[in-house]
């Protein structure tokens, strides 16, 4: 079998033979959703834990769904209703919902390499639900998936990525997968949202027309305020009036150019809604992949022995994140 890891941590050093192994076994439970009973035993037994220490509505839900139409067991943690109120750390959470002996532990956290960080040290498969501005590798193959049906391919393709690229875990995720697979990046945003270094992963430039030009794919990204410490433009008004995609923009790309937008959308932020809801948009598209894609992620890896060492891909350098910065969180005192 292609893809043997027991961890999903990130797509960087995911090989093009295990995304499309990943993709396939995909593409292959879709049809599940559209049974009448859309249910069906293959994980019958098997335990599924979501730990979302950040706001999720898409990947919660859809890892639910899609644990339970696979008749997995699922529970689903929230750090405001946790013992991490008073005060439990991220691992000595996790290690007492290990103790449980689940088959996987799905975790979105705010920390870049959290995910890396429990994943070095408990028995159970991790799956990165999202980790700060690192990764979002389900949310990736969900977007492959859905560039794949439509186009055919993924190799030639030309994807522009467009907006807050620094602080986007989609991005990086997406970058990393599309590069392997022989796509063309385009990232576009104004310089502040753009590091030196993202000329490595392809086309850079500031220029929305410039950057949408006959584009197969162009991909909206959220501006994630949330993990911005300082000003990165001078107000969300001029963000828009340079980086919002209007049908003006998308005349640019190919005729058959498909929108895309991981969700939440900013209306009249990053996307005008009559673009968000046009002809070329395939954002709920996307969002019905989702179940798919993780279907298969919670079925390959909770089909992996739970006492089984990491396959070759995972090494214990690529199990320790490269900005782990897990902290406890800090005790509140509540007085009275
Ligand atoms: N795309 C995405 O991760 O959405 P949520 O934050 O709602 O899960």
């Amino acid at each position: 079998m292609p893809f043997t890891r027991r961890h999903l941590l990130g797509l960087e050093d995911v090989s093009s033979e295990e995304l499309s192994y990943l993709l396939d076994t995909a593409q292959s439970f879709k049809e599940i959703s559209e049974r009448e009973i859309k249910k069906v035993p293959t994980l019958r037994g098997k335990t599924v834990v979501g730990m979302f220490y950040e706001a999720s509505t898409r990947t919660r839900t859809s890892f639910e769904i899609a644990a339970k139409r696979m008749s997995a067991d699922f529970v689903s943690l929230s750090a405001s209703t946790s013992s991490v109120t008073k005060g439990e750390t991220l691992l000595d959470t996790a290690r007492n919902l290990d103790a449980m002996r689940p088959d996987a532990l799905i975790l979105r956290h705010a920390s870049s390499g959290a995910p890396h960080f429990l994943a070095a040290r408990l028995d159970c498969a991790v799956i990165n639900a999202g980790d700060g501005a690192h990764e979002h590798p389900t949310q990736a193959l969900l977007d492959l998936l859905t560039m794949r049906e439509r186009k055919q391919k993924l190799a030639g393709l030309t994807v522009a990525i467009v907006g807050d690229v620094l602080h986007s875990r989609v991005a990086r995720s997406n970058v990393f997968a599309l590069k392997t697979l022989g796509a063309n990046i385009r990232l576009v945003g104004p310089p502040t949202l753009l590091a030196p270094e993202m000329r490595a992963w392809g086309d850079v430039t500031t220029d929305l027309h410039e950057g949408v030009r006959d584009a197969d794919v162009i991909m909206m990204l959220r501006i994630q305020l949330e993990r911005q410490g300082k000003n990165f433009f001078p107000t969300v008004d001029e963000y828009s009036r340079y980086f919002c995609l209007t049908e003006s923009a998308v005349a640019r790309a190919k005729s058959d150019v498909m929108i895309m937008h991981p969700g939440p959308i900013n209306r009249g932020v990053e996307i005008a809604s009559d673009v968000a809801d046009g002809p070329y948009s395939v954002i709920l598209d996307q969002v019905t992949n989702g179940i798919a894609v993780r279907m298969a992620v919670l079925y390959l890896l909770t089909n992996q022995a739970r006492t089984q060492t990491h396959s070759e891909g995972e090494t214990q350098a690529e199990l320790a994140a490269p900005e782990v910065e897990v902290v406890a969180p800090r005790l509140r005192r509540k007085v009275g």
